[in-house]
């Protein structure tokens, strides 16, 4: 089926293609070759999606005019230089099949050290209550998406929802998965499964079907609630081929989802999605200087607080580059590399499609 294209996934495939054409003048982090790698797989599955397309509608339309000739050459031209892309792979260093992260992102668990989490109460307060009302939708099963850009705190919001008391009175069943940017369905189901039945699955389930069978016997008629965490891409056929096992599932289950890509709550979101906002001032503050004082907006050294303050406003509310610059300012005594992190121009180039600071994700 021939998918959607928003304008941001049009943005995403260019910026990959013109990473392409800096890669000879800057080294290439993993995560823009793992970004880049996608981008062309996309861009290749859906030029060979229209190129069917266009023979089809030539026939029917034309049949008598050979039109796919005008196309062809248009079409395998296309093909062509994205087939020199991929093959430039070695050149980059690219392995067949994007296994890692993105540098600098560990994977995910449910687990959360509640304490040191700032603000976040409404909106954790907001999607419990999606999360326990039953029947909204008339869906026996709805999908809750949590959207905003990397580093906002989607997934700490997702933890601190999935260990509330409440939360976990009310389901039967709760799993965990780090999906990330490859949507592997047969990993995923592995991993619902895994927890569900708190087995694991190197034994004996080593197919899909019998893996999707024994989850659909598992969560029959029981109330569930799954996270995928950071999901980068789906498609309608891989969402399909995941929740299969699932419509067994109780009354009023949920699955939460966290992106950063409005496309992919569009696909698989059933419940309207819950748009994060960036931290309040207060809270970005107090989290910057717990992680550069020890203690959250204790310091003795009045100089570095100022400073500091000037700095936790300029992570404009994205907890990742609060704790991120605190922490790399955790015992520096010296003013001036303070006063160089609060100059430095990179944070101009915060870059809300991407999410991260490229600071960041260049680190
Ligand atoms: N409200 C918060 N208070 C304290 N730390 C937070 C908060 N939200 C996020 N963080 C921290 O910021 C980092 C990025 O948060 P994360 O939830 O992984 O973002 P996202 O899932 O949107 O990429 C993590 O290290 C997390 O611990
Ligand atoms: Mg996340």
């Amino acid at each position: 089926m021939m998918q959607r294209r928003s304008n941001s996934e049009t943005l995403e495939s260019g910026i990959g293609l013109m990473s392409l054409k800096m890669f000879s003048i800057m080294p290439m982090t993993f995560w823009m070759k793992s970004r880049l790698k996608l981008c062309v797989a996309r861009w290749k599955e859906r030029i060979l999606e229209a190129a069917a397309q266009i023979r089809y509608w030539s026939l029917v339309l034309f049949p008598f005019m050979n039109l796919t000739k005008v196309w062809n050459p248009v079409i395998l031209d296309i093909l062509d230089r994205l087939e020199l892309i991929v093959n430039e792979k070695d050149v980059l260093d690219l392995k067949e099949g994007v296994k890692d992260r993105p540098q600098g992102r560990l994977p995910t668990t449910s687990l959360v050290e509640e304490s040191s989490v700032y603000g976040r109460d409404e909106e954790k307060e907001a999607i419990i209550k999606l999360l326990l009302a039953d029947g909204v939708t008339g869906n026996k099963i709805d999908v809750l998406p949590i959207v905003g850009m990397g580093g906002l705190g989607k997934t700490t919001l997702a933890q601190l929802v999935y260990n509330d008391d409440r939360v976990k009175q009310h389901f039967v069943h709760q799993s965990w998965s780090c999906v990330s940017v490859e949507f592997e369905v047969i990993k995923i189901t592995e991993t619902l499964y895994g927890a569900v039945t708190s087995q694991t699955c190197n034994n004996n389930i080593t197919d899909l079907n019998t893996l999707q069978v024994k989850l659909k016997e598992t969560l029959s008629g029981k109330k569930f609630l799954f996270v995928l965490d950071d999901v980068w891409t789906v498609t309608n056929d891989e969402w399909d081929l995941l929740s299969r096992p699932f419509e067994s599932g109780g009354h009023g289950s949920k699955i939460i989802v966290t992106t950063r890509h409005e496309d992919v709550a569009g696909i698989i979101g059933t419940l309207q999605s819950q748009h994060l906002m960036q931290l309040s001032e207060e809270n970005c503050w107090s989290l910057f200087s717990k992680h550069a004082f020890k203690n959250a907006g204790v310091t003795a050294d009045l100089s570095l607080e100022l400073i500091g303050k000037q700095i936790g406003q300029k992570c404009k509310g994205l907890p990742l580059a609060a704790k991120s610059l605190g922490g790399l300012l955790r015992s520096e005594p010296n003013i001036e590399k303070w006063e160089e992190v609060l100059n430095n121009d990179i944070w101009e180039l915060l870059d809300k499609k991407n999410g991260i600071l490229p600071a960041l994700w260049l680190s």
